[in-house]
């Protein structure tokens, strides 16, 4: 993996933690450009065509990140006094800065759910009765692989089933695809199959697929010219952003299926760390290529596990007291993992 002064030797913190290869650089290097905002830039319109027709859409729009693609969606779809249902430890609840409450005046509706992943009868459950004293429920929202839900992959079927009960109800739908390529890899599914019947659905190109920076918002083209209105309005609208959308064409191409790879290894690291005293995790939860574990019988807090590991150059996130998180990727070898899970080792037995 890369190596700087600043980083550690092992990285699984993210999958952001990627630097762009090689290849990708070269790609990069020689990609047309023009002014983005005019529509001019040959590049970024290449993925985006590309996108919309990977997700069976009929426009894509390129911003500069996931969290401006979530919130664009939402701010299209809601208005002040409107309700979204997700899950309760979905990226748009916890990790956005209330950003539907902000831009678009929206509450959420939180469902509980077992590794994020809910059911139409959820849904049903959640949507609230129209009564002038109730927030208008409007958008459900999905997020696949579910990242606090440990990779966790939906089921065709429960998507489906999901947005016929919303559909029922007259709500939207989006989905979250920070790493949806991750859950097509997985389970077989195509993405225009997940993405299929959904109002807006997007793809990060900074996590798995190893690309600098981005992430691509698909859906109908009054949707996208709606959401292209908030882009510039959000200062997302970039000028020769080829430059950067060249990397996601050149990861399309060449870095899906070897998510395949990091599924593997992060199925190796819960195979190798289930067997050291004190972790807790089943490996037949580690779907694709996230890693949670409790380490509250190490006698050591997740906090001081993380130090620890990085005076031996590895890099795994706390996310409390008690757990942790590891992420292969692009990065991380099957080497890499061995190398962390005996840091592990080292680090109890001492
Ligand atoms: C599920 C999910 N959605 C959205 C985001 C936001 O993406 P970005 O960091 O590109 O803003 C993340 C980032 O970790 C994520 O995991």
């Amino acid at each position: 993996m890369t190596e700087s002064n600043h980083s550690p030797r092992i990285d699984l913190v993210s999958d952001t933690a990627t630097r762009p290869t090689a290849e990708m650089r070269a790609a990069m290097a020689i990609a047309p450009v023009g002014d983005e905002q005019r529509n001019e830039d040959p590049s970024v319109n290449a993925l985006t065509e590309r996108v919309a027709d990977l997700l069976g859409q009929d426009a894509a729009l390129f911003l500069p990140s996931g969290t401006m693609c979530n919130q664009i969606a939402i701010a299209v779809h809601c208005r002040a006094g409107d309700e979204i249902i997700a899950a309760a430890n979905s990226h748009i609840v916890g990790t956005e800065g209330a950003g539907a409450a902000v831009f678009a005046g929206s509450s959420i509706h939180s469902i509980d759910c077992v590794r994020g992943i809910f059911s139409p009868e959820d849904v049903a459950a959640a949507v609230r009765e129209k009564e002038p004293k109730h927030p208008r429920t409007k958008l459900v929202s999905i997020e696949n692989t579910s990242n606090r839900g440990g990779g966790s992959v939906w089921p065709l079927e429960t998507v489906r089933g999901v947005i016929a009960e919303a559909r029922s109800r007259g709500l939207l739908v989006h989905m979250d695809g920070a790493r949806l390529m991750n859950a097509v890899v997985a389970s077989g599914v195509s993405a225009r199959s997940y993405a299929d019947g959904f109002d807006s659905v997007w793809l990060d190109l900074s996590k798995g697929l190893g690309c600098p920076v981005g992430g691509v918002l698909a859906g109908s083209h009054s949707f996208i010219e709606e959401a292209n209105v908030w882009k510039h309005r959000f200062g997302g609208a970039m000028r020769q952003a080829g430059i950067i959308a060249a990397a996601g064409v050149y990861a399309l191409d060449h870095h899906v299926a070897r998510l395949a790879e990091d599924h593997a290894n992060a199925a190796l690291f819960a195979r190798l760390i289930s067997a050291l005293p004190g972790i807790r995790l089943d490996p037949a939860d580690v779907e694709t290529n996230l890693i949670f574990f409790d380490v509250a019988e190490t006698g050591l807090s997740a906090f001081e596990l993380r130090d620890r590991l990085l005076e031996h150059g590895v890099r795994i996130g706390a996310e409390d007291a008690m757990s942790m998180r590891a992420i292969t990727h692009l990065d991380i070898d099957e080497a890499c993992v061995r190398e962390a899970a005996k840091a592990l080792e080292i680090v109890l037995q001492a």
